[in-house]
């Protein structure tokens, strides 16, 4: 077996139609045929078909060329000139619909009155975008300067971003759960000088302080020799701050008195968008570079044709992300405002006040499109059917996931739970790197299958190779390439062309690395098994994690699972595999749990086969898991081996008392 190549050992046999459209909102794309003939058009013939969408957009200056690709650089609609915000914004405004609704913004406190609600109109964001931007530009905020964003869910966080894109000002969005040190180098990287943030955020009915942690930032950027100018403040949760005059301003205080005349500026599809860092699996964090136009025509076609998104039908789309990662960017912000259907943002924890936070939601605002995480609906699971149950969940039309790939029983139960079996679900599989939507079912077009992602999008030329490039043939696992430039692509890492070069151009030749591996099955459908990285082999069979974690998943007592390689005196790997039950099924004593454990790994042994069959399974109550609820494997494998000191980094770890936990569990 060739290097690269990583066996599939999970068989999935149900298939799912996509079903009749829901009212008033007819399918853009209506069956697989249509789905596979527009594809090989898009394939042949790419700057016909992105010059076509980008046509629905307006642009100050027609580009010259649609494509210009220089391996691995691409340029789109080279020589036009627009604006996003414009897009987003101005344009409903200008057709006279800036009274509809652009956000729907729900707080996290509740008193018997229920929580607070703003409905944001595009004349609204038109009005306080402008008045950012000008209070921006009287802190001297240039063309092309970057502005660091570290807020809550608030929609001041949507209208920062919107603004800095109004004035040609660079984001940078650090998720408000990060910590100091996460803005100090963030801030350094990018030379930031102006730092948009709130005095707290509201999580779980505690305040994170966010001013206090930009302080602190700011005052160790002063010891590196980095002075921040000009730090705005957003007062949410009305927490104690200290204020430094001259450098301090309050958001209120300041845009209240700026010009709403803040006209949108033309800017080069070419010219940065924002910057967003992605931590990757070592190392410092990457700042990915995204630009505008590609990026702006890519947002707005996949969320309309991913989400069957209709303006003015009275769709209410909702996707649970923070805007501090790049679905939130995309898809609460970017791809959902020019599309004209309004954005719900939510403040908070999900199981705030109680479990059923997010299906009150969806009843309460009448939620169409729904589009969350993997690590999200398995907490839904392990809470249990009673709280989705309780509420209307009829509004629902089409469901989204997004993150990780998703076990088959978790959209199995997405499906049934959610969508009440009526909703057709949109895997989608994507990164911060390619900006949007690369492989993903279209809701009135493709058959869906539990656990696949499906089929590439439009224009995307999604293929799964050995080292050399080769296509392997279905059913044997490779690593996920893209042959052809895409609109919404990186354009780099920010100061660092080599690590671009060595991350995603170098080890197959002339294709973008995904970093995944993945499959494609008998219908040339795409099975994503998890990252390369993280691959198990196990007496020289290559094994993805998915497939060994979505057997476990599949028992009735697991609620969620993570498996690692760890050293094994006769197989030289052996698989590891930490397991959170559903509470009902806590094994009272050792000896339970010892059965339990034997129970688990005959069940993976008849589900996918003996070679997958777990050497060691240890319980847990939790998984160390990233900000964005990502399972951090690396640390799970240091501990499965028996490593003495976690000598990597943990800083986006999101609960660092989980690692003590772990130990425990070992010793115990
Ligand atoms: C990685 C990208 C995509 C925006 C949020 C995460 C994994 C993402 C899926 C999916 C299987 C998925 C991949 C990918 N991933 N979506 N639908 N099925 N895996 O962005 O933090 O840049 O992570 O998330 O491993 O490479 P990101």
């Amino acid at each position: 077996m060739s290097q690269g190549n990583i066996e599939s050992v999970l068989r999935e046999t149900r298939t799912f139609a996509p079903p009749s459209p829901p009212p008033g909102a007819p399918w853009h794309i209506s069956s697989i045929e249509e789905y596979r003939a527009k594809w090989k058009r898009s394939i042949e013939d790419p700057e016909g078909f992105w010059g076509e969408a980008a046509k629905g957009l307006h642009w100050f200056t027609p580009w010259s060329r649609v494509l210009e690709w220089n391996l691995p650089d691409a340029k789109w609609f080279v020589g036009g000139t627009t604006n996003i915000c414009f897009n987003a914004v101005d344009r409903q405004v200008e057709a006279g619909l800036g009274g509809q609704a652009a956000i729907i913004w729900e707080g996290e406190p509740s008193g018997p009155a229920g929580p607070e609600v703003r409905r944001l109109t595009y004349a609204d964001l038109q009005r306080e975008t402008a008045r950012l931007g000008s209070a921006l530009k009287g802190l001297g905020v240039k063309k092309g300067e970057v502005v660091t964003i570290y807020m809550g869910m608030v929609p001041e966080l949507a209208i920062a971003m919107l603004a800095c894109a109004r004035i040609g000002a660079v984001h940078s969005v650090i998720f408000g759960g990060f910590s100091s040190q996460a803005i100090v180098d963030r801030v350094l990287d990018a030379h930031s000088r102006v730092i948009i943030t709130c005095d707290g955020a509201w999580r779980r009915g505690k305040v994170v302080p966010l001013k206090e942690n930009v302080d602190a930032a700011c005052s160790a950027l002063k010891g590196q020799g980095h002075e921040v100018s000009a730090v705005v403040t957003l007062k949410r949760c009305g927490n104690a701050v200290t204020w430094t005059p001259g450098r301090d301003h309050d958001y209120a205080a300041l845009t209240r008195g700026a010009s709403e005349t803040c006209p949108c500026a033309p800017m080069d599809s070419e010219d940065m968008l924002f910057l967003l860092y992605t931590s990757g699996s070592t190392g410092k964090p990457k700042g990915i570079v995204h630009t505008t136009g590609g990026y702006m025509v890519h947002m707005w076609l996949t969320s309309k044709h991913v989400f069957n998104l209709h303006p003015g039908a009275g769709q209410v789309f909702w996707c649970t992300a923070d805007c501090g990662w790049v679905t939130g960017h995309s898809y609460i912000v970017y791809g959902i405002l020019p599309n004209r259907v309004p954005s719900v943002m939510y403040e908070g924890a999900p199981n705030f006040p109680a479990e059923d936070r997010f299906w009150e939601i969806i009843a309460r605002h009448k939620v169409t499109q729904f589009y969350t995480a993997p690590t999200a609906i398995r907490a839904f699971m392990k809470w249990g059917d009673q709280h989705p149950a309780r509420h209307d969940l009829s509004s629902l039309q089409v469901l989204g996931s997004v993150g990780e790939p998703i076990n088959p029983e978790a959209w199995m139960w997405y499906r049934r739970h959610i969508g009440r079996e009526r909703c057709p679900i949109v895997d989608t599989w994507w990164q911060t790197e390619t900006g949007g939507h690369m492989i993903t079912p279209l809701p009135g077009a493709t058959p869906t299958k539990p656990g696949s992602c499906t089929l590439p999008y439009f224009g995307v030329d999604a293929a799964i190779v050995d080292e050399t490039g080769r296509e392997l043939p279905h059913t044997t696992g490779g690593l996920l390439v893209i042959r052809k430039p895409w609109p919404s692509m990186l354009r780099g890492i920010h100061g660092d062309r080599q690590r671009y070069l060595d991350t995603y151009w170098s080890r197959v030749k002339g294709m973008y690395l995904a970093g995944d591996g993945a499959h494609r099955d008998k219908d040339g459908y795409f099975w994503i098994m998890g990252r390369i990285d993280d691959v198990i082999n196990v007496s020289g069979h290559r094994l993805g994690t998915m497939e060994v974690e979505s057997a476990l998943v599949s028992h009735p007592a697991v609620a969620e699972a993570a498996v690692v390689g760890m050293p094994h005196e006769i197989k030289g790997t052996g698989i590891a595999a930490f397991v959170t039950l559903r509470p009902a099924h806590n094994p009272h004593d050792r000896a339970a749990a010892e059965l339990l454990k034997k129970t688990l790994g005959e069940h993976v042994s008849r589900e996918i086969g003996a070679i997958a069959r777990p050497d060691m399974i240890r319980f847990t109550d939790v998984l160390p898991k990233t900000r964005s609820g990502k399972i951090m494997r690396r640390l799970l494998r240091a501990i499965a081996s028996g490593e003495e000191k976690i000598t990597q980094d943990t800083t986006t770890l999101e609960d660092f008392s989980i690692l003590a936990k772990l130990r425990e569990q070992d010793e115990a």
